[in-house]
């Protein structure tokens, strides 16, 4: 395990006024994101999408590092230099999602879920560093609901992504694992914030018995909010209040950091809620954004598969990557949102 590289890529991770783009649609997830806005799903599509965000005039100064999937590491963007240099000569360091998704989880309640992917997982890994990549994702998946999740599917979600924690950092890839509750449902936030706690607390128990170093790891984790369907939605500063109280009870202060996904909250809800958490004091990590939706909407709606819409589309998601930024060092403000508009 190369230390000295393992905290660098860390630290350039979590660089102050930047966060990550989450870009690692696998094509499935990529097919409905285009369908809604009548692209068709192709090879040729997906990687002239990616081009159009990852060559945006000035993102690197918002980016720090960009998940992608596999597909897109063996891509070219438009001048003909593969994907992940294009980004790393930006400054951006390229990620890569190794995790094959989930499945039912045998024996557990209906629709709990537990992730795929560990066999074969460190050779592809080591296929991913000559590529390029430095850093890797694995997205488990929570979800609330009657009796819902079992202690079977928190553990067996835990030891999964010690499992794969492990295989990164003996790959000398950082890896960033991510167990996402799920907002949908119609739970509260207080028993969002039970899930949370105890997703968590499962997650950072497990770590330890594969020999992870905590130093050299990135959580990536979803907010505490109510569920979608739920009569009363939080304000801001209670989502904020209570996401942080969770990160503190449960994930070491020696962490480098934290990152949020959107999970499909709204744009400026995503944004809001970042600029709330970052804006506190004495924080013991520095947090930022790896978002997908809540920063490619816009880009997407614009772009609509028409070469013409191209810049103003770069323009759209260069909006969404500044504001985020902004929130990530807790100087967003929401007229900053309608000066641009
Ligand atoms: P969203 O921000 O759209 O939730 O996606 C983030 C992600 O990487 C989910 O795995």
């Amino acid at each position: 395990m190369d230390k000295q590289l393992l905290s660098k890529t860390a630290a350039a991770m979590v660089a102050k006024g930047k966060g990550i783009l989450a870009a690692d649609e696998s094509s499935g997830t990529c097919e409905k994101r285009f369908k809604s806005v009548n692209v068709e799903c192709t090879e040729e599509n997906r990687r002239a999408y990616r081009n159009l965000l990852f060559s945006t005039p000035g993102i690197e100064q918002f980016l720090s590092g960009v998940i992608l999937f596999d597909e897109t590491t063996r891509q070219k963007a438009n001048d003909g230099t593969p994907i992940p240099e294009y980004l790393s000569n930006k400054g951006i360091v390229p990620g890569i999602k190794v995790d094959k998704g989930t499945v039912q989880l045998p024996l557990a309640l209906q629709g709990e879920l537990v992730t795929e992917g560990l066999d074969g997982l460190f050779k592809r890994l080591e296929e991913y560093f000559k590529l390029g990549c430095r850093f890797a994702k694995w997205r488990a998946v929570i979800t609330i609901g009657e009796g819902m999740p079992s202690s079977a599917c928190i553990r067996a979600n835990a030891e999964v992504l010690a499992r794969y924690a492990a295989a990164c950092q003996g790959a000398n890839i950082v890896p960033m694992i991510e167990p996402e509750v799920l907002l949908d449902g119609n739970h509260s936030i207080e028993r969002s914030e039970e899930v949370h706690e105890a997703t968590l607390r499962a997650t950072y128990e497990a770590l330890p018995r594969y020999n992870i170093s905590i130093e050299h790891l990135i959580l990536k984790t979803s907010m505490v909010v109510a569920g979608k369907d739920h009569s009363r939605q939080a304000s801001v500063e209670d989502v904020a209040e209570r996401t942080v109280r969770v990160l503190k009870r449960t994930v070491p202060s020696a962490q480098p950091g934290i990152v949020f996904l959107s999970g499909g909250q709204s744009d400026e809800a995503a944004t809001a809620h970042l600029n709330a958490m970052a804006a506190m004091q004495n924080l013991p990590w520095p947090l930022t954004f790896s978002y997908s939706r809540a920063l490619q909407n816009p880009a997407l709606k614009t772009w609509r598969g028409q070469a013409g819409n191209v810049g103003a589309a770069q323009k759209a998601f260069h909006h969404r990557a500044h504001m985020n930024a902004l929130a990530a060092q807790g100087k967003w403000k929401n007229e900053l949102e309608r000066q641009a508009a």
